[in-house]
């Protein structure tokens, strides 16, 4: 396999009540792999997905990313972490509504750093090869979803993460939004891009993974490579 970008080793997420979350996972994914989660509701999509992401401890095991573990560290230094090497996508944007388009997008590279200039212009070139130049000046509210979604990846990929997660991305979606995004996915998978993305969507799976791993009650129920549909 290529060089590991995720290793979960024997990763448990335990809350105060019932079942683990996640129950002693272990999963490897290498470089330019892009890595559909499915599984039911409750199953623990979130859960490892955030766990990758930083924005959540194990209770046990580690989570190493790029080389470094991630699991313990303090917030500054996961919010560091996640400038730095990690792109997120929601179901529901999370586009900050008083900013413009470009303004969004622009905002990740200024955090980590980036003169204002050199931000833009990263920015003005990503609109530019998502489709979504013209919408610059607009603010999301009044995007599509599909829209609002391209916009998200952007931002998303703003910092050249190592690792873009997204967690059903398309699911405020309708069909044809879906299908944009399902394109722009498979799309940066082509170009190299490490993906793992969470989804209920079939059609997404089946158009930009190239594995698919399916949790059942925490635990990897199958972990299975993918046909390229192409
Ligand atoms: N903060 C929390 N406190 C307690 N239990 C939680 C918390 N977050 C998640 N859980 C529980 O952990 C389990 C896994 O949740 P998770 O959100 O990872 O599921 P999921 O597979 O993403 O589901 P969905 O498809 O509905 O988004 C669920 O039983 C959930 O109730
Ligand atoms: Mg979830």
């Amino acid at each position: 396999m290529s060089t590991p970008v995720i290793e979960l080793r024997g990763t448990t997420r335990r809350y105060d009540e019932g079942p683990p979350a996640l129950d002693d996972v272990s999963l490897t994914v290498g470089a330019g792999e892009a890595v559909a989660i499915l599984g039911p509701s409750g199953s623990g999509k979130s859960t490892m997905l955030n766990l990758i992401a930083g924005l959540d401890r194990p209770s046990q095991g580690t989570v190493t990313v790029d080389g470094t573990r991630v699991d313990g560290l303090s917030e500054a230094a996961s919010a560091r972490y996640r400038r730095a090497k990690v792109g997120m996508v929601f179901q529901f944007f999370n586009l900050l509504d008083d900013l413009t388009v470009a303004d969004n997008v622009t905002l990740p590279a200024l955090l980590a750093g980036m003169r204002r200039r050199e931000a833009r212009s990263r920015a003005a070139e990503l609109l530019d090869s998502l489709g979504i130049k013209r919408l610059a000046a607009a603010h999301p509210a009044r995007l599509s979803g599909g829209e609002r979604q391209r916009v998200a990846v952007a931002r998303a990929l703003m910092n050249r993460p190592t690792l873009l997660l997204a967690d059903e991305p398309t699911g405020a979606l309708d069909s044809a939004s879906g299908l944009e995004v399902r394109q722009l996915l498979n799309e940066l998978h082509a170009d190299g891009q490490t993906i793992v993305l969470v989804t209920h969507d079939l059609a997404l799976a089946e158009a930009c993974a190239t594995r698919t791993v399916r949790l059942v009650d925490g635990h990897v129920a199958a972990d299975t490579a993918m046909e390229p549909v192409r």
